[in-house]
């Protein structure tokens, strides 16, 4: 890890606010951003595009080695995301994205391709990265680990706003349903399971609001470098 940046991992379980507090720490901090999800998400969507099994581990391999991905920074909102040139943004949220993207993430080999492309990501003078094993695996050495949880039935309904507010349609059962199925198989799979590292902090978001999310993580960052707030 570049000793010239800062990294700060937030990982956690689907819906827990991972995304949104790391975009929101990026930002306060001047720290570049990894949604290490979109990553695999773009990868199950042109498998899904190109036909490939989602258990073709070697031919998914290969595809991840080569995928043309660019993100790229869209004011204060979340950066859009580009797939062999095309703004694939909004495919990617959707349910049968994610539920996709966590059986690719399930494949050794898999995970082995998108580690490099992840690490090349910490550039000066930080980087915020989440995910499910950022502290754990990516980048093990971070000063700054935090594990970010909040019950089932508050993250289902956070994903359900969230995907209101985007105009895709969901359902509130279906998707509590799809998470805890998704969450089942990203903690049980024997690579780099979803699962605090030993020295993460770990945060209960379920009755704390972002603002107070954010200020916490904040005050973990200054313990080792002291920002102006
Ligand atoms: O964070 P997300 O919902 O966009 O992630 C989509 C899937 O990708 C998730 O179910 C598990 C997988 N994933 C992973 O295995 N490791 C990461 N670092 C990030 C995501």
């Amino acid at each position: 890890m570049a000793e010239d940046c800062l990294v700060v991992t937030v990982d956690g379980p689907s819906g827990s606010g991972k995304g949104t507090l790391a975009r929101l720490l990026a930002e306060r901090l001047g720290f570049h951003w990894l949604d290490s999800g979109a990553l695999y998400r773009v990868l199950a969507l042109a498998a899904l595009r190109r036909g490939l099994s989602l258990e073709d581990e070697a031919g998914l391999a290969r595809l991840a080695r080569g995928l043309d991905v660019r993100f790229e920074a869209s004011g204060a909102g979340e950066p859009r995301v580009f797939l062999d040139g095309e703004d694939v943004t909004a495919d990617l949220r959707t349910e049968r994205c994610g539920a996709a993207a966590s059986r690719v993430a399930a494949l050794p080999a898999v995970r082995r391709a998108l580690l490099d492309r992840q690490r090349a990501f910490c550039r000066p003078p930080g980087l915020v990265a989440d995910g499910r094993d950022m502290g754990t695996v990516v980048f093990p050495e971070a000063p700054v680990k935090i594990f970010l949880d909040a019950d089932l039935e508050e993250r289902a309904r956070r994903r359900y706003k969230q995907l209101k507010e985007q105009g895709i349609d969901a359902n509130l059962r279906g998707l509590l349903d799809e998470l805890a199925k998704r969450d089942e198989r990203d903690r049980s799979r024997p690579v780099a399971p979803l699962r605090p590292a030993p020295d993460a902090t770990v945060l209960d978001s379920t009755r704390m609001s972002i603002d107070e999310v954010l200020e916490r993580a904040l005050e973990l960052v200054s313990r080792v470098q002291p920002q102006p707030r």
